[in-house]
């Protein structure tokens, strides 16, 4: 509880990921305000909001799908440029997007290797790409054994699984290919009660293994029971940001609402 059950931060752990006065306007829309988020080593940060409120825009800013307008993101301290998504997971943060991005034509195999397929080797592999079907079925098998997600086959079709294997899917792909970050928007919105406890546990499972997550979600009871943080945003401004066991669900709510703004960081 508060804590996530995760690794927890050192109080004088430098951030592993900071934005620094970031704004974003869409035309007319100022979706986000100077806004500042710092995550540290091993923390489950939460980011609540309203609907609106700029919560997806903040994390596609630091995973490189939107440039910031003004402001900068710093990865381990140092200022980095993510031009592009590809450019955010070379340094080694990994995103489960809200529209969610698995190609429900292809098998859970295939899925977790979008982007990444393994080429056999060798002088004709260089000519003719083969894409090495067995041993990313093996490592795909292997991934989700260790991640305790039962599957019936990744050779299965997304298209036929329940929404709470697609979104398993779509974030067993972050774990297995983040090295250091992993960002989650809203990854149990369409789930039921036993496919979010199942997610749950998968965040668990991330954070165990070391790595940094920011989670999105409107479930605050799970936010409550997985984060050791909460950063609050209102209208595109940051309204306070709250260490879990510090905090409650009304104080949160009322940071969110607007009825309370809080003073000190
Ligand atoms: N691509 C876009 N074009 C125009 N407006 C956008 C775009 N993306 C987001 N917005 C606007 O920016 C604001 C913040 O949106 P968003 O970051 O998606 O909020 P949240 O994820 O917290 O619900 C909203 O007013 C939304 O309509
Ligand atoms: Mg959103």
């Amino acid at each position: 509880m508060g804590g996530g059950g995760g690794l927890m931060p050192a109080a004088t752990a430098s951030p592993v990921l900071e934005a620094r006065g970031v704004s974003k306007a869409f035309g007319h829309v100022q979706a986000l305000s100077k806004v500042d988020l710092d995550l540290l080593p091993g923390e489950v940060l939460g980011l609540v909001g309203d609907n609106g409120a700029g919560k997806s825009t903040l994390i596609k800013i630091l995973s490189g799908v939107l440039q910031p307008d003004v402001g900068e993101v710093l990865i381990d301290g140092r200022r980095v440029h993510m031009g592009s998504p590809v450019a955010a997971q070379a340094l080694g943060i990994e995103t489960v997007y809200q529209d969610l991005a698995v190609v429900p034509m292809l098998d859970v195999a295939e899925n977790l290797f979008l982007g990444r397929e393994e080429r056999i080797g060798g002088r004709f592999g260089r000519l003719l790409p083969i894409v090495n079907r067995r041993s990313m079925q093996r490592q795909a098998r292997e991934q989700l054994n260790s991640l305790n997600i039962g599957l019936g086959s990744v050779r299965q079709k997304v298209e036929t699984l329940s929404g709470g294997q697609r979104q398993a899917v779509a974030v067993s792909r972050a774990v297995v290919f983040g090295r250091h970050i992993v960002i989650l928007d809203e990854p149990t919105a369409a789930l039921g009660v036993r496919e979010s406890k199942a997610m749950q546990e998968l965040i668990q499972a991330i954070n165990g293994r070391g790595l940094s997550v920011v989670l999105i979600s409107h479930n605050m009871p799970q936010v409550f029971e997985l984060t050791t943080r909460i950063l609050i945003l209102r209208a595109g401004q940051r309204a306070g940001v709250v260490r879990t066991a510090e905090t409650n669900m009304e104080q949160v709510v009322r940071l969110m609402t607007g009825a309370e703004i809080q003073t000190a960081a």
